[in-house]
C-alpha cells in the first residue's frame, strides 16, 4: 500500500503520546509514529516533548494530567524515570532502563522496555535463518549491551561472549543480568588471540557500543574465522552500512542493521497507545531513513 502525505487533523478525540528528553530535536520517533498514524488514519498525535532533568517528575505526573496515553523515553530519563513510575515491568528491571510509558486506566503509570522484544523482532525479519542454537559474542557493556543480552537471554542462547574496552563494566553487566555463569568476558579489539579462539564458535555477533557511527572510530575486528552461516548486527543506524556491516557483507555473511532495531521496539508503544499493531515494512524504513539523513 503507497503513503501518500496528507494533513492530518485532530479532533477533541485525539488520543496522544509523545517522546521524552532533552534534547529531543534529534529523535525520530515522532516521524515514525507519525507515519503510522497516517497510514493507519489513526485520530491521534505523537509529539517531541522536551523535558530537562529537573523537571521530568512534573513531566511524568503531567502525562495522565494531560489525557495522554503514555509516551516514550530517551536519552537522559531512561534509569531516572523508574523511581517516578506506578509499576516497572520485569524486562524493564532486568535491563534497567524503561524507554516506554503506559498510563493506566486509573490514572498510575507501568513503565517498561521494548528495546530487547525489538532487536529479537529485527533480528528474526532481518536474519530468519538465526537460531540460539550457538553462542552470541555482544560487544559494548553500555544501556544498548544490557537490552541486547537480555533478549539474547529469552531467546535461549547457551554463551554470551562479552567484548568490552573495560572489563569491569562488562564484569558488572554479566552480574547484574544474572548471566555470569553463561557469560565469557573479554578485552577489546576483537583481533586478539581470544577473539581469534572463540569466534569459530558464534552464530551472531553483536556491536551494541557507539563504534562505527558517524564521526566514531570503526570496531577494529577480524570477522575472516567466523563461520559462513554467521549473523552480524548492528545497533548504530547512522551510517545505516556502518563498516562492520560491509565487512560482513564482503565476507558473504547475513547482516542486520540498527534501523531495524529502532523501528521494531516501537511497535509495542504504538499498538497500547493508538490500538493498532504497526507493521515494519521498507517504505517505512525508507521514510525515517530519509529523515536520519536530512
Ligand atoms: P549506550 O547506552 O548507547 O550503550 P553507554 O552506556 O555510554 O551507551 O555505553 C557505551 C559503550 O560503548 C560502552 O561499552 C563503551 O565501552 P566502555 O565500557 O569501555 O566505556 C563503548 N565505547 C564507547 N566508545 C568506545 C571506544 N572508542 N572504544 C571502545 N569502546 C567504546
Amino acid at each position: 500500500m503507497t503513503h501518500s502525505p496528507r494533513i492530518l487533523t485532530h479532533t477533541g478525540a485525539s488520543r496522544l503520546a509523545g517522546v521524552i528528553g532533552w534534547p529531543v530535536d534529534h529523535s525520530q520517533s515522532p516521524r515514525l509514529h507519525g507515519y503510522w498514524l497516517a497510514h493507519h488514519g489513526i485520530d491521534g498525535a505523537y509529539v517531541p516533548l522536551a523535558v530537562p532533568p529537573d523537571r521530568l517528575a512534573e513531566a511524568l505526573a503531567g502525562l495522565p494530567a494531560l489525557g495522554f496515553s503514555g509516551a516514550n523515553v530517551t536519552i537522559p530519563h531512561k534509569a531516572a524515570v523508574i523511581p517516578l513510575v506506578h509499576h516497572v515491568t520485569a524486562v524493564a528491571r532486568q535491563i534497567g532502563a524503561v524507554n516506554t510509558l503506559i498510563v493506566n486506566g486509573d490514572g498510575t503509570i507501568t513503565g517498561t522496555n521494548t528495546d530487547a522484544q525489538g532487536f529479537l523482532d529485527n533480528l528474526k525479519q532481518q536474519a530468519p535463518a538465526w537460531t540460539p542454537a550457538r553462542p552470541a559474542a555482544v560487544i559494548g557493556a553500555g544501556g544498548a549491551a544490557r537490552a541486547v543480552c537480555a533478549a539474547l537471554i529469552k531467546a535461549g542462547v547457551p554463551e554470551i561472549l562479552l567484548f568490552n574496552r573495560t572489563i569491569d563494566k562488562a564484569a558488572e553487566l554479566a552480574e547484574s543480568l544474572r548471566i555470569h555463569r553463561a557469560a565469557a568476558i573479554f578485552p577489546l579489539p576483537l583481533t586478539g588471540g581470544m577473539w581469534k579462539a572463540r569466534a569459530r564458535d558464534i552464530g551472531l555477533m553483536v556491536n551494541a557500543t557507539a563504534l562505527g557511527m558517524t564521526g566514531h572510530p570503526a570496531l577494529e575486528l577480524d570477522l575472516s574465522v567466523l563461520q559462513p552461516d554467521a549473523v552480524v548486527a548492528d545497533i548504530v543506524y547512522a551510517p545505516l552500512k556502518t563498516p562492520l556491516l560491509v565487512t560482513a557483507e564482503q565476507f558473504g555473511l547475513t547482516t542486520v542493521d540498527g534501523l531495524g532495531m529502532l523501528l521494531h521496539q516501537a511497535r509495542a508503544g504504538f499498538s497500547q497507545w493508538f490500538g493498532v499493531m504497526p507493521e515494519v515494512t521498507d517504505e517505512l524504513r525508507a521514510f525515517v531513513l530519509s529523515g536520519i539523513n536530512a
